[in-house]
């Protein structure tokens, strides 16, 4: 729990890199176990921090739960226990399902002690997201609440492979169904041994889903060890110290919320809180001042939305806590950059990543020059790249653009997409990991980031498949073709945009607009859920039939169409 020296420059911490920096620190050799659960609670407890905070949780209505390091290995090893009892094994995979309450923290926790797999998912997702992630991964059990049982219940005979439902909360044992088990932690006795599973470096550890342009969703597989990234890259790009109190404003569904709301500050024996409730500039700033946050990492959605809500309301708060602000998900624009230097006294440093990375790549570390609009530079030990996009040979001209591409090596790379190794391979070139995103690097080794180089929409800092609501389109009744593509929103960057033909005997209408609005809310989630719906006579077709989504695209965003040679004529 050593933070790094106030002194230190990009170009010293550079030279003579190595991952085995982490490694000392951790006390791990190679081939010895490694196990993340262990790690982020028993670990800190043995290094003399079982009393301090781990967990400080603000949920709806301001109920409030304090954990030490020393609860949360206990609730670890509880849970543990409990999923062992039932047979759960190493290597099984357990979903979490639930909103952000200590439960979520603290099961991730228990699932990577007995070497199980946690599958987070975002507690929002309607039942066919749910489903499919479900069915791919074959989970055996899901972890949730009462109030997201409905969902479960619905996909439950569709899944041969999910044999347990546990329920954290509020369920009468006399309403559950066959498969359905109570849990919970605090009337559990707690554990005070638990033999942790030995697993090793290349052992599983977290299957988070994303989505791509084409296909049902990817399962990204990391391994434990992950954490010699999560564990470095925390330390230095968010410089959490000792006496820190962190907030991390991402879910755990998605890997933000577990690389780094997780694993990377309990790793380091870091005092974290979390508030789950819906975004207000209020209650944040209220959140800040009142548990003293010196870290936060967030979003440019989030930002964008602060900035919305003036200068004058962060006047009424005490917010002079706050030490370092991070940002991750979808492109920082300087004007944010710069209004959070004007009205924090310090700019939000960009940090640009992804779910298949793990952890941080390219990044603004204090005391580093930040330059407002660019995501800053390669991480020490990680070699990046932009390459020409048709030769894919890496580019070396300055401020030329090309896409963003990684020499695999790093701890936390995934180490494949469950069941599917040939989209795996797609994602190399020459031994190079595509990114899917483009942007140029200048001079001074500075990435600038131009776009995604596929059609996936990032609303928010979330990535939506235009795939995956096109296909849900098709199955409301009145929905005879679709084609979805991004429009562009003030504060989310992006939002879903839906074209669609119906089906005859169907009349467009604002309420019929509504209800499909709806139709994509319930079975996907919020985020996938369009924005807009236009109704057209047909969609635009190449002569071969293929919607050109690009088309559309570029009318939304008032772009050149380029070559249609290929579009279908009347
Ligand atoms: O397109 C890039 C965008 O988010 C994608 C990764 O999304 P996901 O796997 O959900 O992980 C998000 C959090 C790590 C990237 O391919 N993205 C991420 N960070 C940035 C960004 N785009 C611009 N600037 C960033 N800093």
């Amino acid at each position: 729990m050593i933070s790094m020296p106030d002194h230190f420059t990009y170009d010293e911490l550079s030279r003579d890199f190595s991952w085995s920096i982490a490694e000392k620190e951790l006390e791990y050799k190679p081939g010895d176990r490694i196990n993340i659960g262990w790690y982020c609670s028993d670990r800190i407890c043995l290094k003399g921090h079982a009393e301090k905070t781990a967990l400080h949780y603000e949920g709806f209505g301001g109920v409030e739960k304090k954990y030490t390091f020393n609860d949360i290995r206990l609730a670890g090893n509880t849970i543990g226990t409990f999923l062992r009892g039932l047979g759960i094994n190493d290597g099984d995979r357990v979903c979490l399902f639930m909103d952000r309450i200590p439960e979520l923290y603290l099961s991730f926790l228990g699932i990577l002690k007995i070497g199980a797999i946690v599958q987070p998912l975002f507690s929002a997702f309607g039942d066919e997201s749910l489903f499919v992630r479900l069915e791919n991964a074959q989970t055996r059990a899901v972890i949730t609440q009462k109030k997201h049982l409905p969902k479960v219940r619905k996909i439950r005979s569709q899944l041969p492979h999910l044999e347990y439902v546990i329920i954290v909360d509020g369920v009468k044992a006399s309403d559950l169904e066959k498969g359905e088990v109570l849990f919970s932690l605090e009337k559990s006795e707690p554990v005070e041994n638990l033999d942790i599973h030995p697993t090793t470096a290349e052992s599983p550890s977290v299957l988070h889903y994303t989505s791509g342009t084409t296909g049902q969703p990817k399962g990204v597989k990391h391994v434990h060890y992950s954490l010699i990234s999560q564990y470095l890259t925390t330390k230095w790009v968010l410089d959490l110290r000792n006496e820190d109190i962190y907030w991390c404003t991402a879910d755990p569904g998605w890997v933000t919320g577990t690389s780094y709301g997780i694993i990377g500050p309990w790793s380091l024996g870091i005092t974290q809180c979390v508030l789950d409730s819906g975004f207000s500039a209020q209650a944040w700033y209220k959140f800040i001042e009142k548990h003293r946050v010196t870290v936060w990492y967030s979003a440019p959605t989030a930002i964008r939305s602060l900035m919305k809500a003036g200068d004058e309301i962060v006047k009424s708060f005490d917010l002079s806590s706050l030490r370092h602000l991070a940002s991750v998900g979808e492109p920082l624009n300087s004007e944010a950059v710069i209004w959070s230097e004007r009205v924090f006294g310090k700019p939000f440093l960009d940090t640009f990543w992804q779910t298949e990375t793990g952890s941080i790549m390219i990044t603004n570390f204090p005391g580093m020059k930040v330059k407002p609009g660019s995501m800053g530079k390669t991480f020490p030990g990680i070699r990046g790249t932009v390459l020409d996009p048709v030769t894919y040979a890496p580019i070396s001209e300055h401020g030329r653009a090309g896409l963003i591409a990684f020499q695999p090596g790093w701890p936390a790379m995934m180490r494949t997409y469950w069941n599917n190794p040939e989209k795996y391979r797609d994602k190399f070139v020459n031994g190079w990991y595509l990114s899917g995103d483009r942007a140029s690097i200048d001079n001074e080794g500075y990435y600038w980031f131009i776009g995604r180089d596929d059609d996936v929409i990032n609303t928010g800092g979330h990535l939506v498949s235009p795939f995956e609501v096109e296909s849900a389109l098709l199955e409301h009744p009145a929905v005879g073709e679709s084609a979805v593509t991004s429009k562009p929103d003030e504060i989310n960057m992006e939002v879903v945009k839906a074209f669609i033909t119906l089906k005859p005997g169907f009349a467009q209408s604002p309420d019929l607009e509504l209800d499909i609005m709806n139709f994509i809310r319930k079975k996907l989630s919020p985020l996938a859920m369009p924005q807009a719906v236009e109704f057209m006579e047909k969609l635009p077709k190449t002569r071969s039939g293929k919607i050109m989504r690009r088309v559309l695209h570029a009318k939304e965003w008032g772009e050149e169409i380029g070559d249609i040679s290929t579009l279908e004529n009347d």
